[in-house]
């Protein structure tokens, strides 16, 4: 049998690549199954959602296997499997879904009943989300394979493209989810929190929706002056100057159509003093304020129902101070939670396949191997403008 490598979390911010079981197929449950593929990985992204874990944010174990944004070529099946080929090169949704619960049939694979125990809704290589081994790795198991799989069209035509489709598996449409959950439309005026990947694709996404202005907003500068060279209007948070007089100095008023929270729930104060600290409802108080009434806020940003390292009682188990009252009185909507990545993921490649969005360069794709990782992880996690792409069997360099 095959040997599997895999990057593995060893406790708050160390990852290492190390030695791993090649995957079976059977469930975390032990169970086997036949309803499952086993995939080569073409790439597996770094996520802000790994670095929750990495720094020590959640009730994350030491030996979990990382990696929920997965891209890989089929290479053994089960025998329920009926419309993958060994071969075929596939876009995995970050979710595990069953396609068989009320949830999944109503679209809502982020949440899915079934495949996680302990609570609704199932990912790979993340705490809390149902024990299902993680694809930072050279193999990996995906179960329900019809179901959840994306298949991309032409090999040769996907493996030009791969640096863009890498990130079908979350961040592209979790930043259209973010978007669209926003309201965002021809002539749209938005407002994106946080200048890291999702919120930079939650920018592109807007623009893909015909927004007329989108400012992306950070305390972080370097992110800030990619996010400008992009062609986006950004809002500087470590400086003084709030929010709200930023946007009006941009649009000629305080507030926008259109809200994105792509930051979540370790976000930064605002103000050259407030940055240097955590205020975990900062982005959704400043939401409200700044967006119109009767707007849509869309938060993609994680929020978690525990938080050892919380500075305060109530934030270790997810309570945050939120002015509540005030999106009450602008009538504002508020969409929360996990991407239902399927919803999505099929127009999102047409629209790479077909030159409608450039994805990877406006989130600053860096292809690295997989011995790479723990330095990708640091990278990262230091705030540079990049989104870190693993190329374990080193495909990309090949395509
Ligand atoms: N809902 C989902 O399905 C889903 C999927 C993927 C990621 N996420 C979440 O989306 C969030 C963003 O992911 P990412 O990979 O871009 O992470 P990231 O950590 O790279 O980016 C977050 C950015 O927010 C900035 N920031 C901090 N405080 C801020 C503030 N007050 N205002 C504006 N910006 C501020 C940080 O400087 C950083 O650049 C994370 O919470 C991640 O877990 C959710
Ligand atoms: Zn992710
Ligand atoms: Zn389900």
């Amino acid at each position: 049998m095959a040997d599997n490598r895999g990057v593995v979390y060893l406790g708050t911010g160390k990852v290492e690549v190390q030695p791993i079981a090649y995957p079976k197929m059977q469930d975390p449950r032990g169970r086997k199954i036949e309803h499952g593929v086993i995939l080569r990985v073409v790439s597996t992204n770094i996520c802000g959602s790994d670095q929750h874990m990495v720094r020590g944010r959640t009730t994350a174990q030491v030996g979990l296997v990382l990696g929920h944004e997965i891209t890989g070529e089929v290479i053994e099946k089960g025998s329920d499997v009926e419309h993958l080929q060994i071969g075929d090169l596939v876009s995995v949704p970050f979710n595990v879904a069953c396609g068989r619960c009320r949830s999944c049939k109503e679209q809502h694979t982020g949440v899915c009943l079934t495949v996680n125990p302990a609570r609704a809704g199932g990912a790979y290589g993340y705490v809390d989300m149902g024990d299902w081994t993680g694809g930072q790795a050279e193999y990996v198991l995906v179960p329900y394979a019809d179901f959840n799989l994306l298949k991309l069209p032409n090999r040769d035509k996907a493996m030009e493209k791969i640096r863009d489709l890498t990130c079908l598996s979350d961040i592209l449409p979790t930043g259209y989810h973010g978007a669209v959950t926003a309201g965002v439309g021809p002539g749209s005026s938005v407002y994106v929190a946080g200048a890291g990947p999702v919120g930079l694709a939650a920018a592109a996404s807007a623009r893909l929706l015909g927004a007329a202005v989108v400012i992306v907003g950070d305390v972080n500068p370097t992110r800030l002056a990619h996010a400008k060279a992009q062609g986006f209007e950004i809002a500087d948070l470590s400086q003084d100057t709030p929010l709200h007089e930023q946007i009006a100095n941009l649009l000629g008023e305080p507030e926008v159509d259109c809200a994105v929270d792509a930051v979540g729930f370790e976000a930064r104060g605002h103000g050259h003093a407030g940055a240097q600290q955590e205020a975990p409802a900062t982005v959704l108080n400043s939401l409200m304020q700044i967006t119109r009434v009767a707007g849509k806020i869309g938060i993609p940003g994680l929020y978690v129902t525990e938080d050892p390292g919380a500075h305060d009682a109530a934030a270790k188990l997810g309570s945050l101070s939120i002015r509540f009252g005030l999106g009450w009185a602008k009538s504002h909507s508020l969409h929360t939670g996990q991407t239902p990545v399927m919803k999505y993921n099929r127009q999102l490649m047409q629209a790479i396949m077909w030159d409608r969005i450039n994805i990877a360069e406006v989130v600053g794709v860096q292809v690295i191997s997989l011995d790479q990782a723990p330095q990708g992880y640091g990278e990262f996690d230091a705030g540079v403008p990049k989104k870190f792409v693993i190329d374990p069997h080193g495909l990309f360099s090949a395509a």
